[in-house]
């Protein structure tokens, strides 16, 4: 399969289209950028490990019944995918109180909740992605009630997959974003990535940051946190 054209370049990533019109392939980058753009970086090798770790955690969910978009790995950092449109909606699973959750509603990073919650962000780079409800998301027609429904199943469903997985090897899922898209049938499924980019991974003994907020937060440390986290998951 061949890169042709380039479709798309977000912050991590570019996206080219290949011969198969429903197949595109996505070019991880080491780009990294936090606080709605203010903050422009590079994380050493972080293209390389969003692209195997989220390609493995989502072999991993396919077989338990989480669609996803992965077709097959091309490269280090290439990926072949099912073309999808982007449902624009952010989908955040916590389980444990921590960024933009505990500043909002003033509760300790750290925290851990009874039961796991489910947030919206409306993907709009111009209104910096506000939180949303699923009201918002039916009036400003970003999903139907049927795809809100699916997507918020599979929302759960990932959480219970990946938390219990990720425990393998001592890392605390404490909250992540996905993305979901839809195929050319309209049929919802995962797209974008899942990796220290999107998810808070604590260790689970230590409670350290194993994660992107180590960039966010001028904390120092990233390249070797997502190495770390490679070498736990991938060997
Ligand atoms: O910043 P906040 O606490 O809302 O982030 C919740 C989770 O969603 C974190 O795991 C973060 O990595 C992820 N996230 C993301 N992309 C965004 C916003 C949040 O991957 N634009």
């Amino acid at each position: 399969m061949n890169k042709l054209e380039q479709l798309y370049e977000g912050k991590a990533k570019k996206v080219f289209a290949t011969e198969d019109p429903n197949l595109v392939i996505v070019d991880y980058k080491d780009d990294a950028t936090a606080g709605d753009g203010a903050k422009k970086g590079t994380i050493r090798g972080k293209g390389v490990v969003n692209n195997k770790l989220s390609n493995n955690l989502m072999k991993m969910l396919a077989e338990q019944g989480v669609p996803t978009h992965f077709v097959e790995e091309l490269s280090d950092r290439e990926t072949l995918v099912k073309k999808v449109q982007i449902v624009p909606l952010e989908v955040i699973v916590r389980n444990v109180a921590a960024g933009s959750f505990s500043k909002r509603y003033g509760v300790a990073e750290g925290t851990v909740f009874k039961a796991p919650t489910l947030e919206f962000s409306y993907k709009n780079d111009d209104l910096h992605d506000p939180l949303i409800n699923h009201y918002h998301a039916l009036a400003l027609e970003l999903a139907t009630q049927e795809e809100i429904d699916t997507i918020s199943a599979y929302a759960f469903k990932v959480n219970e997959i990946l938390s219990k997985y990720l425990l393998q090897f001592n890392i605390r899922l404490i909250d992540f974003k996905l993305e979901f898209g839809r195929l050319a049938d309209g049929t919802i499924v995962l797209a974008d990535e899942i990796s220290p980019d999107t998810c808070r991974f604590w260790d689970a003994t230590t409670g350290a940051h194993l994660d992107k907020d180590l960039f966010r937060r001028d904390l120092g440390g990233e390249e070797e946190a997502y190495q770390e986290v490679m070498k736990r998951l991938l060997g």
